[in-house]
């Protein structure tokens, strides 16, 4: 697949499509990673002296009430901050406008568009990869490079129309993420997964494909209470999606030496209460809820790892959002880092985790992909690196 090396970016437009979609709250920007991550291809197109046109979307677009939170000034500024340059932000889908502001480019300048799902006020022509506005993007540059792999798995008019007119590579960005992904299909074993989050229901493709590929699969999160009441638990008032009862008695069966289930429990009265009492999994009343592993399950997943040389991690083990349930992620995630295990992160609940302790950096790797990430290890097509391969 060509990367941004393979093409002469000298007085050239280059057009990039970036994931910038952050979290922004009050017009401030709450983590600035997806920004970051970006910057070492920026700056290459700009020490090669090219004319830089960055496009990237940011939340979703339904309604002219959610133009103004999701306009992309903020990120310009921070951009611009980062880089220690000037970033000419391009507010207006005027066509003529957008026009003359690239025009006035210089080589090693750069502009950044506004947030393309604007356009999805219109028949959702960016997310619907309309085929006029990709022949419009594509009107503005002489070379297309996707670095936006947070959106690999997304067909739209700015990642996968454009590809399939200009000349198309990737840049440094999605081929370290392809590289760490791809090295998740042949780890150094033992290789350990570890899911949490709330629902079976979003990731049973990929327990279905990741469990025939590790040692030992971990699974936390409130998903854990389908397969605890698969396995004939009372699982008391725990979140529980009755509906995907019988897949997780599958998975049991035919993976049975392979899957870690929590043996305790944080349980509370309420989802909103900050007292808890840690639990035995065969112990907890009809009104008991549970939100984070207890501190046997921590226990049993350090010694399940003592052998373990990779794992992959995606969602938290407990209810995150409140603090006294925090507990099992935290120990988990600093056991990894002190045990020096090749941890890769996936999915931005997990990354935010790493996050908050500080150790993002310590992690082996933490993905700029949500979404993204699952499909890519689901064995999907991701149509934004397909658009780019279907090229050669
Ligand atoms: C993400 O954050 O997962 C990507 O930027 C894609 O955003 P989307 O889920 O709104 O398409």
């Amino acid at each position: 697949m060509k990367t941004i090396k393979d093409f002469n970016l000298e007085n050239k437009k280059v057009i990039i499509r970036v994931d910038f979609n952050v979290p922004i709250e009050n017009g401030n920007i709450v983590d600035d990673t997806r920004i970051v991550e970006s910057l070492e291809t920026i700056k290459y197109a700009i020490n090669n002296n090219a004319k830089v046109i960055l496009l990237s979307h940011l939340g979703r677009i339904k309604t002219e009430a959610d133009l103004e939170k999701n306009d992309l000034s903020p990120v310009a500024k921070r951009l611009s901050e980062l880089l220690n340059r000037k970033v000419v932000f391009v507010r207006t889908l005027k066509e003529d406008v957008i026009k003359e502001e690239i025009n006035k480019l210089k080589n090693g300048e750069i502009c950044l568009l506004q947030n393309t799902r604007y356009y999805d006020l219109e028949e959702k022509k960016e997310s619907s990869n309309n085929i006029d506005l990709a022949n419009f993007y594509a009107s503005l540059g002489e070379i297309f490079i996707n670095d936006a792999f947070g959106t690999i798995h997304r067909a739209h008019a700015s990642n996968v129309g454009i590809a399939s007119i200009l000349p198309s590579g990737v840049g440094f960005l999605v081929e370290k993420e392809l590289k760490e992904l791809e090295y998740l299909n042949n780890p150094e074993r033992e290789y350990t997964v570890i899911l949490g989050g709330s629902k079976v229901s979003d990731k049973i493709k990929v327990i279905e494909e990741l469990v025939k590929k590790c040692d030992h699969l971990v699974i936390g999160g409130a998903m854990a209470f389908a397969f605890l009441k698969a396995k004939g638990y009372n699982i008391g008032n725990s979140l529980v999606e009755d509906d995907y009862i019988d897949f997780c008695k599958k998975i049991l069966t035919d993976y049975v030496d392979k899957i870690i289930l929590p043996i305790d429990v944080k349980a509370a009265k309420n989802i909103n209460s900050l007292e808890f009492v840690n639990k035995d999994i065969n112990g907890l009343d009809n009104d008991d809820i549970g939100l984070d592993i207890g501190s046997n399950t921590i226990s049993l997943i350090k010694e399940k790892l003592a052998n373990t040389k990779t794992v992959f991690w995606n969602g938290p083990l407990g209810y995150y959002e409140s603090k006294p349930f925090q507990d099992g992620t935290n120990e988990v995630l600093n056991y990894l880092i002190n045990t020096n295990i090749k941890t890769i992160l996936g999915g931005g609940d997990i990354v935010a985790c790493s996050s908050c302790l500080g150790l993002k950096d310590k992690v082996y790797h933490a993905s700029t992909g949500g979404g993204a990430t699952l499909e890519y290890l689901e064995g999907k097509t991701l149509p934004g690196l397909q658009a780019i391969q279907n090229k050669e």
